[in-house]
């Protein structure tokens, strides 16, 4: 096992590249999770399903085992809806959270704005707001043939990634298959979050643009957002501890 004090700096760079995603609905089982893995893993992704069957107190009790949250609700409302959503989930403590892009570039700034002026004058940490472009379980056939965008899945991504970068969002989600695309039109500093992370050893479940870790940091991820690849392993421990290597080895 590896002892997270003891690991060396790029080690604990590589971990900290890895986001778990707590997909459970049991608030005691997801902090028994982020006990286990907290010595290799910082950050923990909070979704609908944990959101809403535990409440806001999961965010609250992963902050205190000294854990950062992703608040992973995908905001897709009118612009003042999404920005208060946005400030109570900024007055939780969260330290990421995403709006789907394809709400517009009005929805995005005023949120992003709102939670600037808000964080200077409450003195909070701005959480880091990312925008979702098209979900990794997309294909090109269902965005093409049955939500009529006409231009294709890459252009799709670049285009959304590009909205996001105008309304001032600190990076996007998206899937490691058009990480390089987004890395070249949004630039250095624009975080990329990969979901979708499937190492050689694990299946695709229901997600068709899948890559493995490596792919993914070679694509230029800044964060891997992993959930069954670890969490439905036999060893958790050693899933975490294989995708560590692989991120090195990239
Ligand atoms: O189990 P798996 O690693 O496929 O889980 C991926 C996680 O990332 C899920 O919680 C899913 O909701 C999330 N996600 C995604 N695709 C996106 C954004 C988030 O799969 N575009």
């Amino acid at each position: 096992m590896i002892e997270y004090s003891g690991m060396k700096k790029d080690r604990i760079s590589a971990a900290d590249k890895i986001i778990v995603a707590l997909d459970v609905h049991d608030h005691n089982y997801a902090i028994e999770l982020v006990e286990k893995f907290k010595d290799y893993v910082s950050i923990f992704k909070v979704g609908l399903e944990l959101f809403i069957s535990s409440g806001p107190k999961i965010i609250d009790d992963i902050n205190k085992k000294n854990k950062k949250v992703f608040l992973d609700l995908k905001f897709h409302d009118i612009p003042n809806t999404v920005t208060k959503a946005a400030l109570a989930a900024t007055r939780l403590g969260v330290y990421m959270f995403n709006v789907h892009t394809s709400g517009g570039i009005e929805m995005m700034k005023r949120c992003r704005d709102k939670i600037v002026e808000v964080c200077l004058k409450e003195n909070i940490e701005k959480p880091k707001m990312l925008g979702v472009t098209v979900l990794t379980s997309l294909t090109r056939e269902i965005i093409t043939d049955e939500l009529g965008i006409r231009h294709g899945l890459r252009t799709q991504v670049k285009h959304l990634s590009g909205l996001a970068l105008k309304a001032g969002l600190d990076g996007v989600i998206t899937s490691v298959k058009e990480a390089e695309i987004v890395r070249n039109h949004c630039g250095r500093g624009f975080l990329i979050i990969t979901p979708g992370i499937r190492p050689s050893w694990t299946p695709p479940d229901d997600q068709q643009r899948t890559a493995t870790p490596k792919e993914a940091i070679r694509a230029g991820a800044d964060y891997l957002v992993v959930g069954r690849a670890i969490l439905q392993q036999a060893d958790p421990i050693n899933a975490i501890e294989l995708i560590i290597l692989e991120i090195l080895s990239a």
